[in-house]
C-alpha cells in the first residue's frame, strides 16, 4: 500500500496491461478498426513512463491500420469531457481542478485558451490528498474527505488565502496549517474532530475557488462556465458552483461523474476538434512530462 502513484510501478503496469486492455475492448464493443477514423492518444503532461507506453501503442495501431494519429493533451481532455453530452458554448470560463492543476481559463473557441490564473503552489487535488493523509484517510483522498465532511460542521478557523485582485490560487498555506494543527493537537493529547476539520478545509478551499470564479464573472462576459478535472467529481464543489452560476445567470456544466476523473472518453472528445481541423501528429510523436497548452 503506497500513499500515491509510484512512477516506476505505474509504467510497468501500463506495459503489462495495454495490449490486454485493447484485446478486452475489441471483445466488448461492436466496433472494429474499419469503423475507426483516427487513433488519439495522451502525450502530455504526466509520468513519462506511462505516457510512452500509450504513445507507442497508439503509433503501432495507427501504422498497422493506416489511420491518422492525434496527439491530445491531458488537460484538454478534462475540458472536452464537457463536450460529451452537450456542445460547449463560447465564450466560456473553465475552472480546471485536478491532482496537478488548478487553472482558470477563458475559451473563445475550440483550442483557443487564455489562462487567467493558476495555483502559485499546490494544486487543490494535491491538497485534498495531503489533508486526507494527515487525517488517516486512504489515497486518493478527495472522495474520502468529501464523505467524511458530510458529518462535519464549520468549526475550525483556517487561513483564507489569495483574497486579492488576481485570478491566481494558493493551497500550500492551508495544507501546512492543517498539518501543523493536527500535529499540535496530537502533541497536546487532544482529539481531532476529523469530520469538522474535513468540512472546514473543504469550505475554505472551495470558497477560494468561488471568489476567483465570481471575479471572472464580473470581469468577463461569458456564455457558459464549466468545471473540469478529477476534483470536479466533488458534490460540494458541484453544488456551490451550480449556485454561483445560477446567481449570475450563466449556463453551467460539469461532466458526468465517470468522465470527471481520468478516462479515455475525454481524450476522444478532445481529439474530435483536432480531427475536424486535420491536425494530425507524425510518427516521431514523443511523450512529454510537462506541456502547457494554454
Ligand atoms: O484528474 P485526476 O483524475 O488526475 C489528475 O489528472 O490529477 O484528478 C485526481 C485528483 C486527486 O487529487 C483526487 O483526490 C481528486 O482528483 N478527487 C477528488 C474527488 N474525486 C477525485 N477531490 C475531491 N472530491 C472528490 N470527490
Ligand atoms: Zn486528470
Amino acid at each position: 500500500m503506497y500513499g500515491g502513484v509510484v512512477p516506476e510501478i505505474a509504467s510497468r503496469m501500463h506495459a503489462e496491461v495495454i495490449t490486454l486492455i485493447l484485446d478486452e475492448l475489441w471483445k466488448k464493443v461492436d466496433v472494429t478498426m474499419d469503423d475507426v477514423d483516427a487513433v488519439a492518444v495522451t502525450y502530455a503532461p504526466g509520468l513519462m513512463g506511462s505516457l510512452l507506453v500509450g504513445v507507442e501503442a497508439a503509433k503501432a495501431l495507427a501504422l498497422a491500420f493506416d489511420k491518422p494519429l492525434i496527439a491530445v493533451n491531458h488537460m484538454a481532455g478534462h475540458i472536452y469531457a464537457n463536450n460529451l453530452e452537450q456542445k460547449m458554448e463560447y465564450p466560456l470560463l473553465a475552472l480546471v481542478v485536478s491532482g496537478g492543476h488548478t487553472d482558470l481559463l477563458l475559451m473563445n473557441g475550440d483550442y483557443d485558451f487564455k489562462k487567467l490564473g493558476s495555483t502559485l503552489d499546490d494544486a487543490i487535488g494535491e491538497c485534498y490528498d495531503k489533508v486526507a493523509r494527515v487525517l488517516g484517510l486512504k489515497y486518493p483522498g478527495g472522495p474520502n474527505i468529501e464523505k467524511m465532511a458530510r458529518e462535519g460542521n464549520f468549526t475550525y478557523n483556517l487561513p483564507v488565502a489569495m483574497n486579492d485582485d488576481s485570478f491566481n490560487f494558493s493551497f500550500s498555506g492551508l495544507k501546512s496549517n492543517i498539518i501543523n494543527l493536527v500535529h499540535n493537537e496530537k502533541q497536546r493529547g487532544n482529539e481531532i474532530r476529523k469530520a469538522d476539520l474535513a468540512y472546514s478545509f473543504q469550505k475554505v478551499a472551495v470558497d477560494q475557488l468561488k471568489r476567483k470564479v465570481e471575479k471572472a464573472f464580473n470581469n468577463y462576459s461569458v456564455k457558459s462556465f464549466i468545471l473540469a478535472g478529477g476534483v470536479s467529481a466533488n458534490n460540494y464543489l458541484r453544488q456551490e458552483m451550480t449556485d454561483l452560476a445560477e446567481k449570475y445567470n450563466i449556463k453551467f456544466n460539469v461532466p458526468k461523474f465517470v468522465y470527471c476523473t481520468d478516462n479515455a472518453a475525454m481524450i476522444g472528445a478532445a481529439a474530435y476538434p483536432l480531427f475536424l481541423q486535420q491536425r494530425f501528429a507524425n510518427y516521431d510523436l514523443n511523450a512529454q512530462s510537462y506541456d502547457e497548452i494554454y
